[in-house]
């Protein structure tokens, strides 16, 4: 290999720069082939134009990467746009296809980080230890207020059996002894030893607890609203690992008001682009919505860490500099979701249009 681009990182935080520099810098192909620039800022319509002179740029969840903003990249002479993340509902797909833009994605990187997450946050609103926490630190130890139930025996409804759903139902199924129901309208096999398929409005009606895990498209937007919300088991749990987008906060919240839903755990918010992945705790925040959830003592939000491990953050940094060296090399890159004149997503995985 004897050409070396340019690739502008966006969003890049402490750990993107670490990661990315140290597999960068371990790979004899990677040092040579790239040269990396990092932006702490996000990738959008005000930031574009700082990616001139790249050849690629690499971004992240909540870098918006709408028709126009590829346009402008294609317009400074970007070729391709390296997504350090599996989920892809922040690039209008169509528009970079029609560009000629490379998309690259990093498909699976530890999905047992996100499913051994979502497991942390249903035991904590099982269990109540984000209370017990605070309680024993003021020196009280008393239980009142913290009787949770066993999670052995309970139903969990699975949505999305894909990566990081079986690595849960194979958590949940083989390890808490949990009885699992899924609902996937592309099922396959692998989850059969684990449970059973069921309708979407089945899943919600028995099961105990529910955790979302299919991507965020046009199809699965708001997936949980007020009717999906009323079909539910009364005082179920909820939990959202996946993107915000698949859950109608307003109706979340009616339903924690009249306790028909028994907790909520959101590791991702549908407007967390504001304010993800960075530090607000001094400024007044402007989101009642989010603001009025954390306020249930039965609802846990974080910041869109459920893929935050160090096995995580060196395999997407692997994989990403592996895309780049498969652009610069011109051969064919397994993770492209686009090339060739058409997309190598699914239609009805398409993003919702940004
Ligand atoms: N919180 C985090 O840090 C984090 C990290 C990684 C991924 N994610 C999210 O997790 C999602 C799942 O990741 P994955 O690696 O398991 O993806 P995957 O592609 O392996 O699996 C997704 C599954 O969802 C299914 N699906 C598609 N449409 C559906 C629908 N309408 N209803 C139910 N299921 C449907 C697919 O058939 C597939 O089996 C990603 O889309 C991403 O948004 C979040």
């Amino acid at each position: 290999m004897t050409t070396t681009m340019n690739l502008a990182v966006f969003s890049a935080k402490s750990y993107d720069k670490e990661y990315l520099s140290r597999v960068h810098a371990a790979s004899p192909q990677a040092s040579t082939a790239i040269t990396l620039t990092f932006h702490d800022f996000t990738l959008c319509s005000d930031t574009v134009a700082l990616a001139a002179g790249a050849d690629a740029v690499c971004v992240f969840v909540n870098d918006a990467l709408s028709a126009p903003v590829l346009q402008s990249l294609a317009d400074a002479g970007v070729r391709a746009v390296l997504l350090r993340c599996a989920g892809y509902n922040n690039i209008d797909l169509l528009a970079a296809e029609r560009l000629g833009l490379l998309v690259a994605n990093v498909p699976s990187y530890s999905p047992e980080a996100v499913a051994e997450f979502a497991v942390a946050l249903i035991q904590t609103l099982n269990r109540k230890t984000h209370r017990a926490y605070n309680r024993v630190r003021e020196g009280n130890f008393a239980l009142d207020g913290l009787l949770g139930s066993t999670l052995h025996g309970k139903t969990v409804g699975v949505v999305g059996v894909g990566r990081i759903g079986l690595a849960l139902a194979r958590i949940l199924g083989k390890g808490f002894g949990c009885r699992l129901l899924a609902y996937d309208p592309f099922p396959s096999e692998a989850f059969d030893e684990f449970g059973e398929y069921a309708a979407l409005d089945e899943l919600l009606a028995q099961s105990d607890y529910v955790s979302l895990h299919c991507p965020l498209t046009e199809g699965t937007k708001h997936i949980i609203n007020a009717r999906s919300l009323g079909i539910m088991k009364k005082g179920a749990v909820l939990v959202n690992t996946s993107r915000g987008g698949l859950v109608h906060t307003e109706s979340v919240i009616a339903a924690l008001k009249s306790k028909q839903l028994g907790g909520l755990a959101l590791d991702v918010y549908e407007a967390e682009g504001d304010l993800f992945y960075q530090d607000r705790s001094g400024e007044i925040i402007e989101d009642d919505e989010l603001m009025r959830l954390m306020t249930f003592p039965n609802v846990i939000v974080c910041g869109h860490q459920a893929f935050f491990t160090e096995e995580a953050l060196t395999e997407i940094a692997q994989c990403t500099l592996q895309n780049m060296c498969d652009f610069i090399e011109k051969v064919p890159c397994k993770n492209s979701l686009v090339g060739e004149g058409h997309l190598r997503v699914r239609p009805e995985s398409l993003p919702v249009r940004i």
